[in-house]
């Protein structure tokens, strides 16, 4: 057989809709200024879908030093990675803020959070090593795991007696191995909001011996009082023994790093394999990254907003009558029953009629019969934005009620 036949014949579980939602539900394109307004296909939309939580992406200080990085150094400097010719002191400077900032030793910045994260877990794990991680891990992680030839158990999501079984299942295995135990969840799960619990696992470990490596994507710049993270916000930071974070989020940049012991970090530098055989992050992202780390750090008011807009949608929703879900972040799932076309239809009213632009998740992503909206607020929606929305929302959950969206095919966008 060609191997391109999959291409034409298979698609894969998303690809099979490409042809009925690419260009709106899949790959829209939101253009404009980001902010709470953008513009989709010519119309404004109050957008509700972007991981901009403190609005950093379009501050004018952030936006300053990105031109004025780029102008000064272009996008090619460093030539080369890190290891051979791609090292600057400017690299190694918000690498050493990056990690006083989130409470550890030593910091290493990483191209893109997705490839780090699978390089941390190939580099920390060795065959006899034995895993045990979240059921609701990204994607990173769990491919992460794909490489790891050694064993490793899975817990359901957030099941502390369950991982307290697996890990004395690791333990005992890894007693035959001679291997160590790695925990991995997340801090702030991305599409549920709900928090990985951090502070029961850290306690676990007065009787089991792990190191616990966490992905705080979603919490960083955000949860705790500084905005070092869940671990931070559950008072257990010491116990994060390895932490990711990503600059794809409130940092509204690329990149990401890793923060932990000196020398794991040292470790990790000569054997990532993803960093030592990748070019070094380029001069604009590190300059834009200390002035991110600077702000996120000096202006406390960002997060504040954040969580006045968070708290007003979230209570809001609540008071409506909307199941969220546990979030108890900014994330805010808006879980629904119907089907996919129920589901696409509804979507499609609220961009069209109220033009509220949100992200929806429906069969094959999640169990059949289930919708789920998920609305992200950030520092530069207002209380405005959440009203417009809260009515909305009661709007179209009426007409999903009376049946007014089940047409058993998917709306026709194209
Ligand atoms: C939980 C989590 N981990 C890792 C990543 C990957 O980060 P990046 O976008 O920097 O590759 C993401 C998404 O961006 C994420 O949501």
């Amino acid at each position: 057989m060609d191997i391109f036949t999959k291409a034409t014949a298979k698609m894969g579980p998303l690809g099979q809709y490409a042809s009925q939602v690419h260009g709106y539900f899949t790959f829209p394109k939101l253009e404009g200024e980001i902010s709470n307004r953008m513009i989709f296909q010519g119309k404004e939309k109050l957008v509700w879908s972007l991981n901009n939580y403190l609005g950093l992406a379009n501050h004018p200080e952030v936006r300053r030093t990105d031109a004025e990085a780029a102008e000064q150094y272009g996008m090619a400097s460093p030539m080369g990675a890190r290891m051979m010719s791609g090292q600057t002191d400017l690299h190694e400077q918000l690498e050493s803020e990056l990690a006083s900032f989130v409470g550890k030793e030593s910091a290493y910045l990483l191209n893109y959070g997705y490839q780090g994260m699978v390089s941390i877990i190939d580099a920390l794990l060795d065959r006899q090593d034995v895993v045990v991680y979240d059921s609701e891990s990204h994607a990173c992680i769990i491919d992460g795991l794909r490489m790891h030839i050694g064993k490793r158990f899975v817990y359901p999501h957030n099941d502390m007696d369950c991982l307290r079984r697996q890990l004395e299942r690791a333990t005992k295995l890894a007693g035959t191995t001679g291997g160590g135990v790695l925990v991995i969840t997340e801090g702030v799960f991305g599409m549920s909001g709900d928090l990985g619990k951090l502070d029961e696992i850290v306690a676990m470990k007065k009787d089991f011996n792990f190191r616990l490596l966490v992905d705080d994507a979603h919490g960083l710049g955000i949860m705790g009082n500084t905005g070092a993270g869940t671990g931070e916000h559950l008072g257990v930071q010491d116990g994060v023994d390895v932490f990711f974070g990503t600059f794809a989020k409130a940092f509204a940049s690329i990149g990401a790093f890793v923060a932990a012991p000196k020398e794991v970090i040292t470790y990790l530098m000569y054997n990532m394999r993803s960093q030592i055989y990748a070019k070094s992050l380029p001069m604009p992202l590190v300059v834009g990254g200390l002035k991110r780390l600077e702000l996120i750090r000096t202006k406390p008011e960002l997060r504040e907003k954040l969580w006045t807009i968070s708290s007003a949608l979230q209570n809001g929703l609540k008071e409506r009558g909307f199941n969220i879900g546990n979030t108890e972040s900014p994330v805010t799932p808006v879980v629904l029953s119907g089907d996919t076309s129920e589901g696409t239809n509804l979507t499609h009213d609220l961009r069209e009629n109220f033009n509220i632009f949100c992200s929806v998740v429906a069969y094959p992503v999640i169990p059949k019969g289930m919708i789920i909206l998920r609305l992200i607020p950030t520092a530069v929606h207002t209380l405005e934005d959440v009203n417009y929305t809260l009515d909305a929302f009661s709007h179209v959950k009426d007409k999903l009620d009376r049946g007014a969206y089940a047409t058993g095919k998917i709306v026709d966008v194209l």
